[in-house]
């Protein structure tokens, strides 16, 4: 028996087995419009296995931005295009696979070249646009000087994550993931690291929760009861002086008494170079750790790619779901071949029948050496 192919509900919401695809990036929207290219990936994942399908990295508003070819959900245009790929997905899904989107505020860390431009900050002559963060202090060298963000900037953008999640719940996505890690600008308010305010909304921890929990409260005052809720959060800064374990677990009991259902617990990238070299399922210590001081529904993400490790971490290793990156990013079936490796049995679509798993390894012994 899998535990890795058993349901999980996460809150309001039954996934059918523990694999979540993990948010990831593609720079291919046009002003933060899904195109075809999201047609494509979204579909292929809708396929793919996987109990969850998350969306990479939407901006709440235009400057959340990470890049100008980052997804977004700002504006009518955004949400058109977005409800196009969901219904598509739908139309061609594995069955029961649930839709999730993660809303995202980049902060200091927007306004940047393309991954496969190098990354880094944009130059004038490209369009860049004023960032902002809780204090003036940037990424790294030679990216921007964002602007300490004013009470009034504050209070607005805390709004927008909540109209943005207005428009995901129209749109129809069965969960909303909040981006509150990898440096982004709810992890700019909750580290020590970026945050040096000396008003409400920084100071002490709980003083640096408030804009993450401001934000919590806004998505779940805008989305039904029906749609599950969850943040990737940080469990370590790697840094000293930065957000440690505890800090992961305070954050996570506070988003849970706001109604959310789960946190997927990732770490590092406050500064540029702040993560050390990683091993497979790095994070998952944590995020067990994070699992048995809150009772929340918890994933975990990183250096997970095959089929028998996942399978151990849910089973063994005290977490609940596993969110798979570039495993699908390089095989958009991982999770068939997962389920071949662990002897399940999927319902494949009928279109594949004739690649099913007990027809293919005859397939593969008849080809020519
Ligand atoms: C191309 C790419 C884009 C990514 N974009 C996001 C993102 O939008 N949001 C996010 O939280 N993490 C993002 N990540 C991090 C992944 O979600 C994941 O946590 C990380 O790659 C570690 O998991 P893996 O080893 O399974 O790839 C991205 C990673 C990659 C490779």
């Amino acid at each position: 028996m899998s535990v890795l192919f058993s349901p999980l509900d996460i809150g309001p919401v039954r996934a059918p087995n523990r694999i979540a695809i993990s948010p990831m990036c593609q720079y291919s929207a046009n002003d933060g419009c899904a195109s075809d290219w999201h047609l494509h990936q979204i579909m292929s994942y809708a396929m793919s296995g996987a109990g969850v399908v998350t969306l990479e990295a939407t901006g709440v508003l235009r400057e959340g931005r990470i890049s100008h070819g980052c997804l977004g959900l700002y504006s009518d245009e955004n949400e058109y295009a977005l409800a196009r790929v969901l219904q598509a997905a739908r139309s061609v899904a594995m069955p029961d696979t649930k839709f999730s989107i993660q809303l995202c505020h980049a902060g200091r860390k927007g306004s940047t070249h393309k991954n496969w431009d190098g990354g880094g900050s944009l130059q004038a002559h490209e369009n860049a646009w004023r960032t902002c963060a809780p204090s003036a202090l940037p990424y790294s060298d030679n990216w921007h000087v964002p602007e300490e963000m004013s009470e009034e900037e504050i209070e607005r953008t805390i709004a927008a994550y909540g109209q943005a999640a207005a428009r995901a719940a129209r749109i129809g996505f069965d969960m909303v993931e909040l981006h509150a890690a990898h440096g982004y600008l709810i992890h700019q308010f909750h580290s020590p690291i970026s945050n040096k305010r000396k008003d409400s909304w920084g100071g002490d921890a709980q003083k640096r929760l408030r804009f993450a929990l401001a934000a919590a409260e806004a998505v779940r005052a805008a989305t039904p009861a029906h749609m599950g809720l969850g943040a990737r959060i940080t469990s370590t800064d790697y840094i000293e002086g930065g957000l440690t374990v505890e800090d992961g677990v305070e954050m996570a009991s506070a988003f849970k008494a706001r109604g959310f259902d789960y946190v997927c617990v990732s770490s590092g990238n406050i500064l540029a170079g702040g993560r050390p070299a990683s091993g497979p399922g790095f994070n998952v210590p944590n995020a067990a750790r994070v699992r048995a001081e809150t009772g929340m529904v918890v994933r975990t993400t990183g250096f997970i790619a095959d089929a028998k490790q996942a399978e151990e971490i849910v089973a063994e290793r005290g977490v609940d779901q596993v969110a798979l990156g570039r495993a699908f990013l390089d095989d958009p079936r991982w999770g068939w071949h997962a389920a071949e490796k662990l002897g399940v049995t999927l319902q494949l679509p009928k279109q594949f029948n004739r690649v099913a798993p007990k027809v293919w390894p005859a397939i593969k012994l008849a080809r020519p050496a």
